[in-house]
């Protein structure tokens, strides 16, 4: 049990210092090697890959895609429902190696990616670059995954008796995805389904379909049969909704917003027939929690990487940090400092850090949420004036007077600030009673109150002394619980089996 706050300098030196991670290091030959970021081999400070990524994106273009209407969910199931057994009795490796064509590919055609991701998605090169590295990674990571756990297993029994458990495809799943990860989480939920012997109707987000209509071309190309993998576009209240309802739909994983995560598990409740099953990873109030031992350096850099970096616009982004009384001022002057450095500007250019957010009502909301925090908070950076034309928010940052007035998930670079004293133990009680449980930064030098406070937090992914954003595939399996999803995680070993039926067989021999 942690008492309070104060340490003494044997606690000090119980742990190292611990060194902000390297932002950038270059790929690792295989999915469990140590950590990678923005990787792909690619250095964006040299003017040679500069020009390669430039060009593709003066040749980019966003495609005009036309929505789909709910009329065209039945026969896109009619036709994945006929394919169906073909696909399913064909070998989990056949399938890996469909998947692994498409990374090759996808690899093959990075600058063109990045430029739509920049274009459509408002990224910046640098998001970009690690976007459609995570993509690759997913179709890797699966494919190794199916070949691992979609072997028969024989299990000990009476003599006389075999016993063998089997994984199998469920039938069409409805994969349903965000505008923030276009690519990555598009592809990993398509990956996922596909690999464990589905077939699959996807419904991207309305704001990004031509990157997805990207991602079902190479897997097209790569080898998947087209109605084995099929693409809706279009409103996710009329189109979405229509998916979800169809009752030949056999599972749904959903990526996006609580809310609509709940308007689908009453959809599917309602149904008729089979126990639908859905996966759902939602969003997150997400939490960092710094101690008074912690390096207001290290915890800058985490902090603005977090709430700022993307726009804010990550599931797993920084909303609330709570530091401690002691060291508050001087890491809200530090912050202050390192925050007026950041350039928000035209994603294109090499010196953003800040892009745009994705659309109008995004930005709409996001005013609302900073005029009434400017009526009831302590504003700590400048104010600037918001652009609506080029959507432009520069970072916000507002000291709220506890943890409990942060209610909602606030999608953009707006950090609230609040001190606490006392109990760390307290204020995890206090971020687990807010019902999200996505990503939780912790702070400290002391290895044993990190310990203890990560297991007291009820949240999925727990980052110590680092940034709490970009979780590595297969390394860093990434989801919540809570309000922040049902689980499985994305890009860990759990994921697959929950898109497949298990089926045992008794053989008296
Ligand atoms: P959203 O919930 O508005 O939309 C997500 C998808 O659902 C879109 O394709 C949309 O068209 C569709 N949709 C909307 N209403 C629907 C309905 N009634 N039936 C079926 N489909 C419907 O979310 P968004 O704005 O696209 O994405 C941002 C949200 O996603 C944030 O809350 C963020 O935290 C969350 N997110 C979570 C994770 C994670 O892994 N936990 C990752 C990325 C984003
Ligand atoms: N997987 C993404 C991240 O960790 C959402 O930031």
């Amino acid at each position: 049990q942690l008492a309070d706050e104060s340490v003494g300098l044997d606690q000090l030196l119980e742990s190292p210092l611990h060194l902000a991670p390297e932002p950038s290091l270059p790929l690792p030959p295989d999915l469990y090697g140590p950590r990678r970021r923005n990787s792909h081999g690619l250095d964006l400070a040299v003017p040679a890959v500069r020009a390669q990524l430039e060009q593709a994106f003066a040749a980019a273009s966003v495609p005009a895609i036309p929505g789909s209407a709910p009329e065209d969910v039945v026969p896109a199931v009619d036709r994945a429902v006929a394919a169906w057994p073909a696909w399913e009795r064909r070998s989990a490796e056949d399938r890996a190696l469909i998947l692994r064509h498409a990374a090759d590919a996808m690899e093959g055609e990075l600058p063109r990616l990045c430029a739509l991701l920049v274009k459509e998605g408002f990224k910046c090169w640098g998001d970009a670059v690690a976007e459609v590295r995570e993509a690759v990674d997913f179709l890797r990571f699966y494919a190794n995954e199916a070949e691992r756990i979609l072997q028969p297993a024989t299990l000990p029994g009476p003599t006389g008796e075999s016993n063998v458990l089997r994984l199998t495809g469920r039938g069409t799943w409805a994969c349903i995805s965000p505008w923030n990860f276009p690519l990555a989480i598009f592809t990993g939920q398509v990956a996922a389904a596909l690999v464990t012997g589905n077939c699959v109707i996807a419904k991207p987000a309305e704001q990004t379909p031509g990157i997805a209509a990207e991602a079902v071309r190479l897997l097209h190309a790569a080898g998947v049969p087209h109605p084995v993998l099929q693409l809706l576009h279009g409103a996710g209240e009329t189109v979405g909704a229509a998916l979800v309802a169809e009752p030949r739909i056999a599972g749904v994983v959903f990526t996006g917003s609580t809310q609509v995560a709940k308007i689908i598990q009453r959809t599917l409740a309602a149904k008729d027939g089979p126990i639908v099953p859905l996966i759902a990873e939602t969003g997150g109030i997400n939490a960092m929690l710094v101690d008074s031992t912690a390096l207001p350096e290290q915890v800058v850099d985490a902090v603005v990487q977090s709430a700022f970096r993307s726009a804010g616009q990550r599931c797993s982004a920084l909303r609330l940090l709570v530091v401690h009384e002691a060291i508050a001022d001087g890491v809200i002057r530090m912050l202050q400092g390192a925050a007026g450095e950041l350039v928000a500007g035209d994603p294109s250019q090499w010196r953003t850090d800040v892009g745009p957010v994705i659309d109008g009502e995004a930005f709409a909301n996001l005013q609302r949420h900073v005029r009434r925090l400017q009526a009831e908070a302590k504003p700590l950076l400048p104010e600037s004036e918001p652009d609506e034309a080029t959507r432009l928010l520069p970072p916000q940052a507002f000291e709220v007077a506890a943890v409990e007035q942060v209610r909602h998930e606030i999608f953009g670079p707006v950090l609230h600030v609040a001190r606490w004293s006392g109990d760390p133990q307290a204020v995890i009680h206090a971020i687990n009673r807010i019902g999200y449980g996505l990503t939780l930064g912790i702070q400290t030098r002391i290895d044993s109150r990190a310990e203890a406070l990560a297991r007291e937090a009820r949240i999925g992914n727990v980052y110590v002394n680092r940034n709490m954003i970009g979780a590595v595939v297969g390394v860093q399996p990434f989801g919540g619980e809570g309000m922040s999803g049902t689980g499985p995680k994305a890009g860990g070993p759990n994921y697959l089996a929950r898109f497949c039926a298990e089926q045992t067989v008794t053989i008296n021999t």
